[in-house]
């Protein structure tokens, strides 16, 4: 069931029975000379409609991140840090209005974990500091790191999954949409590795956007995989996510 998809009388229905909703959260930013500009927005929209299908409550991407490094790439763009924590607060606020206490925020890029985690330790402070019970339960999935994403990546790929435009994330874009599947050649064979810092310093470091990874490897078929990878681990975290609230 899709947020975006439903009427007011279908979500105040669905939360006589359920106070949980998923949130797909990501990136538009630079993915490599092959990896399409959306992909870290795209692979956490396409796992939720996996846990859409199954009926749980799936509301809009959050497709804008924190992505300040990547800005010397075209066509990237970024919330600063506070912005997004506020986006954050804001969107768990609205919907805590309608009685949800269970979020999940289903995440593709790596740059927002340390952001949406602030976020929500913002939230849980105001209420502590206001003596109140906030009643949420937050928890941020990063889809690539569920267990058996990171099995399939590591049969499939190994070290050469790299840290930035992988070919896991590439495949699950091209398992979205398969009409948009670029052939570039590449050069080094694989990406460096090194470390994350500004805009401008990340260009000179990683010339073509990539970082230590090799997503020539990526099959329409690998997609498909991590697909059903992701969509399981992510029903896993859900279930977890529950019960731990259930088990107060
Ligand atoms: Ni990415």
């Amino acid at each position: 069931m899709k947020l975006q998809h439903a009427t007011w009388p279908e979500v105040e229905a669905y939360l006589e029975h359920s106070q949980g909703i998923v949130i797909p959260i990501g990136s538009t930013e630079q993915h490599g000379p092959t990896g399409l500009i959306g992909t870290d927005a795209i692979c956490p929209e396409t796992i939720a409609q996996g846990l859409s299908d199954q009926g749980i409550l799936v509301g809009p991407t959050l497709s804008i991140g924190m992505a300040q490094h990547h800005l010397a790439f075209p066509g990237t763009i970024t919330l600063q840090p506070t912005t997004l924590m506020a986006v954050i607060h804001d969107v768990v606020t609205s919907l805590k209005r309608h009685g949800f206490k269970q979020f999940m925020f289903l995440n593709g890029h790596g740059g927002n974990i340390h952001t949406t985690e602030t976020a929500f330790a913002q939230l849980w402070a105001e209420h502590s500091l206001a003596d109140q019970d906030s009643g949420l339960a937050m928890r941020l999935v990063n889809w690539f790191q569920g267990r058996r994403v990171r099995e399939l990546i590591n049969a499939l790929y190994g070290e050469a999954d790299g840290w930035h435009a992988t070919p896991s994330e590439i495949a699950l874009t091209w398992h979205a949409y398969p009409d948009q599947i670029r052939n570039v050649p590449l050069d080094p064979d694989q990406a460096p590795f090194g470390e994350i810092r500004d805009a401008l310093d990340y260009r000179r470091r990683f010339p073509d956007g990539r970082i230590g990874s090799r997503p020539q490897m990526a099959t329409l078929d690998h997609g498909r995989q991590f697909y059903e990878a992701g969509v399981e681990d992510a029903l896993e975290a859900w279930q977890a996510l529950i019960e731990s609230d259930q088990a107060q």
